[in-house]
C-alpha cells in the first residue's frame, strides 16, 4: 500500500457501467479542498449502474484503487461509494411521536423516530442509501436540534434515498473482497449534483443530469435541497450499441465513429471497419447522424417527462447542467437546448480544471463523492447510525 494514512483525506469511489472512477480529497486549511490524486480502471461485472459480479468488480475496484494511492501518495481502506441503479428511489416521509412527560428528547428518541420513518417509506427488502433533507418538529414548531430540547411530540421530515437489498448486498461484497471499508453509501446523482452545480444555481431551481455509459441520473434541486430524482436506464453505451449494430462494426470501431462525429452534421460517407476487421464499410453519413440523433433523443425525452412531472410553476431558471462522460457527446448541449427549451451548459467540478477534458467530466461523481464526505460526512453518518434498523447495523451482522 503506497503512502501514509492521512486523516483529512476523503476517498470517493464511483463505480460506473463503463468505468470504475477514484478521487482522493485532501481537506486543507481553511475547508479548502485539494485534489491528491485519481485512480481509473475499466469495469468489469458491472450492469447499468449495478454490480452483478462482485468478484470480478473487486478486481477493477482494486487496480482503480492502487492507482489512486501512488497517484495520491497516501493510503486509504475507507470509501464514500455511490449506489446508483434504474431502482435507486426517493421516498418523502413524515413520522411522528409522543414523548412522555415532556421529557428531554434524548438519542434514542430519534433512534426511534428514524426507524419508525425507514419502516414507513421502505418497501419490503430495501435498504437505505442514505437520508437527506432531515428536519424535527417539537410541538410543530421547527426546531434545528431537537437534542436536548423539550417537548409533547417530536416529528421528522426526510426523504429516504434507498435500493432493493440484493443491490446493496452486492456492493458491500465487492467492497469487502477488494479490502475495502464503507465511509458512507452516497446516491451517485446526488454526489454528482453536489460537484457540478453552483450554489446559485441550487437555489434558483437546476435538473442535473449525469449521462454514464449504462443510466442517465436527473436530480432536481430547489433552494438549496433535493427535490426529486430519477435514473433513467439508458446512456451513452446504448449510442455506440445502436451504431455498431446499424453500421455492422466492433463496439471499439462504433465508439470511435460516436466520439469523431458526434452529432454534426456529416457531409458524404463514413469509413468503419467491417465485424471481421478485413475490410471497410462505407456507411453515408446520414445514416450515421440519425442513429445518435435518434438514442440521444430518447435520453432527452426522458429528461423531458422528469422535468413536466415536476409540474414547474415558472421556468428552471438554473436551467440544465449536462455532466458524466455521455455530456461530452459533440453538440449534445445544442440538440438538448432545442429539444428541452430550457438553457442548457455542461459542467463539471473545479477541482477537476486542467485535467483533460474527458477525465473531468468522468471523474466528477468520484469527486463529488469525495467531497460528500468532507462536507457532509460525519453529520450523515450520524443519521445512518440513528437508522440502525436501515442497513449499517442489518449488514454488519450479516458479513461477520
Ligand atoms: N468524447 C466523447 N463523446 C461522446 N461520448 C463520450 C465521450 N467520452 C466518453 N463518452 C461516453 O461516456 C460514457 C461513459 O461515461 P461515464 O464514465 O460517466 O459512465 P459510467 O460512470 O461508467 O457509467 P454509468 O454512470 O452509466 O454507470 C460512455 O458511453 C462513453 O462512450
Ligand atoms: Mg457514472
Amino acid at each position: 500500500m503506497a503512502g501514509t494514512v492521512q486523516k483529512d483525506v476523503a476517498v470517493g469511489l464511483d463505480i460506473g457501467t463503463s468505468g470504475i472512477y477514484v478521487a482522493v480529497l485532501k481537506n486543507g486549511y481553511g475547508a479548502k479542498q485539494e485534489l491528491l490524486g485519481l485512480g481509473y480502471s475499466p469495469s468489469v461485472g458491472v450492469e447499468k449502474g449495478r454490480i452483478v459480479n462482485p468478484e470480478e468488480a473487486a478486481t477493477a475496484v482494486k487496480k482503480a484503487v492502487a492507482d489512486a494511492r501512488a497517484a495520491a501518495g497516501v493510503a486509504f481502506t475507507s470509501v464514500y461509494v455511490n449506489i446508483d441503479g434504474p431502482e435507486l428511489a426517493a421516498g418523502p416521509g413524515n413520522v411522528k411521536r409522543a414523548i412522555a412527560r415532556r421529557q428531554v428528547i434524548a438519542r434514542r428518541h430519534l433512534q426511534e423516530l428514524y426507524r419508525h420513518l425507514c419502516e414507513t417509506v421502505l418497501p419490503a427488502e430495501w435498504l437505505v442509501v442514505q437520508l437527506v433533507n432531515n428536519s424535527f418538529y417539537i410541538d410543530g414548531k421547527h426546531v434545528d436540534r431537537p437534542l436536548g430540547c423539550r417537548g409533547r411530540e417530536l416529528g421528522m421530515e426526510a426523504v429516504v434515498l434507498a435500493v432493493p437489498e440484493r443491490q446493496m448486498e452486492q456492493t458491500l461484497l465487492c467492497l469487502r473482497n477488494a479490502d475495502l471499508k464503507i465511509a458512507q453509501t452516497v446516491a451517485g446523482p446526488l454526489a454528482i449534483a453536489q460537484t457540478v452545480l453552483a450554489g446559485v444555481e441550487r437555489q434558483l431551481g437546476v435538473v442535473c443530469v449525469d449521462i454514464g455509459a449504462g443510466i442517465t441520473k436527473a436530480t432536481f434541486i430547489n433552494h438549496g435541497i433535493l427535490y426529486r430524482l430519477n435514473v433513467f436506464p439508458v446512456g451513452g453505451g446504448h449510442i455506440t450499441a445502436d451504431l455498431a449494430v446499424g453500421l455492422h462494426t466492433s463496439l471499439k470501431a462504433a465508439e470511435r465513429v460516436k466520439i469523431d462525429y458526434g452529432l454534426g452534421s456529416i457531409a458524404g460517407h463514413v469509413n468503419v471497419p467491417n465485424l471481421s476487421g478485413t475490410d471497410c464499410n462505407v456507411i453515408s453519413g446520414e445514416l450515421v447522424h440519425r442513429i445518435i440523433r435518434s438514442r440521444s433523443e430518447e435520453i432527452l425525452e426522458f429528461v423531458k417527462q422528469f422535468i413536466k412531472n415536476l409540474k414547474l410553476e415558472a421556468s428552471l431558471p438554473g436551467g440544465i447542467v449536462l455532466t458524466g462522460g455521455g455530456a461530452l457527446l459533440c453538440e449534445l448541449p445544442e440538440l438538448a437546448r432545442d429539444y428541452l427549451k430550457i438553457p442548457v451548459r455542461r459542467g463539471y467540478n473545479v477541482l477537476l480544471e486542467g485535467k483533460a477534458s474527458e477525465d473531468a467530466y468522468r471523474y466528477t461523481t468520484a469527486v463529488g463523492l469525495a467531497l460528500w464526505g468532507t462536507e457532509h460526512g460525519q453529520a450523515n453518518c450520524e443519521a445512518m447510525r440513528m437508522a440502525e434498523g436501515g442497513f449499517v447495523g442489518r449488514f454488519k451482522s450479516w458479513l461477520r
